[in-house]
């Protein structure tokens, strides 16, 4: 059955299969309405079958509901799915549930059930089984960098349906760096129209000779992105948006050059940034930029229903407010000790104004440095050891090491990857990844909300790269953060292999660009193009 991730528990009824056709009904309960839709556009234009309304009773019927019973036992992203000779039942412990059942349901049909139109000839079975399935982690997620290249808004569709079919529920998406702006912020039109673009674009590492002088540029209007989140929550994924700040932030100084450093250099004369690193050019700390960022905050919040609002903090190189006379006398006023506590403080003042308005704010691990805000989450990237000691001190913590989950580093050492960048991560590597790290006791391992894979797109100027560097890892990483396992069991590896060939023809029926597993192909490479390997294992790891 090569389900991935895999199921928790799998059980064969019998040898036997249960085939739909043209009459098959589907027999839809409360709180299945979704799904059914899912169902019927999806799985309808891939097999061609129309599911028609019929009674939860009868034969040949799929039968979707939502049972409280089911959610008592295995949680509402928890579902079974009975296959009889006679139809089949999947039942979820909440609409999410269900839907992740459809989503297994649809890997049971066969590869061709991830097509968009029928092929001629094709019968459609399930095997007669029962699956009884729930997540481990209630965040399950992929970060997409949109603002190094943009992905127009199809990619980023099409990335919701396929962080669909691997259960992953929470997508993270970077919107805003040193090198584009990507959201339309009404009341600072700027951002837009002068941060959204540059002129040119280093290819390769920052270190490599090679420009693109083709513009690149695009944003998602507000229309965008309520289309993005509304098609997200249909199928139970989370938008977390993230504005970065106070570093990572030049395409916005560039666009309103009073949020810079400007008693330090002329930020008049800053664009968009063409090429790759951690620009020095960051936010003031003053209330110009805090007034400024409240607004850019005020129509996120109207845009992004999400509990979490990320908002960056990493990366902030403090080399201009080292040298401000601005900065330096609000170090001073505040009584904090250094560029550090400046940090934390700006951090801070946006994790209270988000409290405020009952939301909850997530950063990445550098939100420690100078003193972690009361409310605040952490992306724990750097390592565990971020994670460990939020988590140690009560927050709540998403775990993305690099050394295991940043899907930019590349997949085989070898001259033939593409852009070769940081430590070799293979699939096994991701395949290893646990996401709570043994050293946290039980109590303190409750923080762990999930895991979270990292797509940083300085090297992937296309959605074929994105696809290259995100599959097949991203199928590994949802097995890991779908299915914990317990101490006393060793991952299967080799099981795992064997099922992603399966899965590969999943992919391919997808479209998705995958790297194959011996090696890129030709038009896969990019052959002259300078990357930045990094020999060894990664340390930490
Ligand atoms: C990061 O990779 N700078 C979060």
């Amino acid at each position: 059955m090569d389900v991935i991730p895999e199921p928790v528990r799998t059980h064969r009824h019998g040898p036997g299969f249960w085939e739909l056709g043209p009459r098959t009904g589907l027999s839809v309960g409360k709180g299945a309405d979704g799904t059914a839709r899912w169902l019927r556009g999806t799985l309808g234009a891939a097999t061609g079958l129309p599911l028609p309304p019929a009674d939860g009773d009868g034969d040949d019927v799929l039968r979707l509901s939502v049972d409280p019973a089911v959610t008592g036992e295995l949680g509402a992203e928890g579902y079974r799915l009975d296959v009889l000779p006679t139809g089949a039942h999947l039942v979820g412990g909440g609409p999410a549930g269900l839907f992740w059942g459809a989503q297994t349901l649809r890997q049971l049909l066969g590869p061709d059930a991830f097509r968009r139109a029928p092929l001629p000839g094709r019968t459609w079975r399930l095997p007669l089984v029962r699956i009884e399935d729930s997540p481990s982690f209630g965040w399950r997620g992929l970060m997409l960098d949109v603002a190094r290249h943009f992905m127009p808004k199809e990619g980023v569709l099409r990335h919701l349906d396929l962080m669909a079919a691997h259960k992953l529920n929470v997508f993270h998406f970077h919107l805003t760096d040193d090198q584009g702006w990507r959201v339309e912020i009404e009341r600072h039109p700027r951002l837009t129209e002068v941060g959204s673009w540059r002129a040119r674009t280093k290819t390769g590492h920052r270190a490599s000779e090679l420009w693109d002088e083709k513009p690149h540029g695009g944003f998602y209007t507000q229309d965008d992105i309520r289309e993005i989140v509304a098609f997200a929550a249909e199928r139970h994924i989370t938008v977390v948006p993230e504005i970065d700040v106070p570093g990572h932030s030049q395409a916005a100084i560039a666009a309103y050059p009073e949020l810079g450093n400007t008693d330090v250099i002329d930020t008049t004369s800053l664009s968009v940034w063409d090429t790759w690193g951690i620009s020095p050019n960051v936010l003031a700390p003053t209330d110009t930029t805090l007034r400024f960022y409240e607004g850019v905050f005020e129509e996120l919040l109207d845009l992004f229903p999400s509990e979490f609002i990320h908002v960056g903090g990493d990366e902030c190189l403090k080399d201009q407010w080292r040298r401000s006379p601005t900065a330096q006398a609000r170090i001073a006023e505040l009584g904090v000790r250094d560029e550090d506590g400046l940090q934390a403080w700006f951090i801070g003042h946006f994790d209270t104004w988000l409290s405020a308005r009952g939301r909850r704010l997530i950063g990445w691990d550098e939100i420690l440095e100078g003193g972690l805000a009361p409310g605040a989450a952490v992306s724990s990237w750097r390592g565990y050891a971020g994670g460990v000691a939020a988590a140690r001190a009560g927050h709540d913590v998403v775990m993305c090491p690099e050394q295991y989950v940043y899907l930019d580093h590349r997949q085989a050492p070898g001259a033939d990857e593409p852009v070769p960048i940081g430590y070799v991560l293979t699939l096994e590597d991701v395949y290893r990844f646990e996401p709570v790290p043994p050293e946290l006791t039980p109590e303190q391992a409750r923080h762990v909300l999930g895991a979270q894979a990292n797509v940083w797109t300085e090297v992937m100027e296309d959605a074929g790269r994105v696809d290259y560097q995100t599959f097949p890892r991203l199928a590994a990483f949802a097995e890991v953060a779908w299915s914990s396992l317990p101490a006393s069991r060793e991952r299967d590896f080799a099981g795992f292999e064997r099922r992603m060939s399966a899965h590969c023809r999943r992919l391919d029926a997808l479209g998705v660009a995958y790297r194959p597993p011996a090696g890129p192909r030709p038009w896969q490479r990019r052959p002259g193009v300078l990357g930045r390997p990094i020999e060894g294992t990664p340390p930490n790891r």
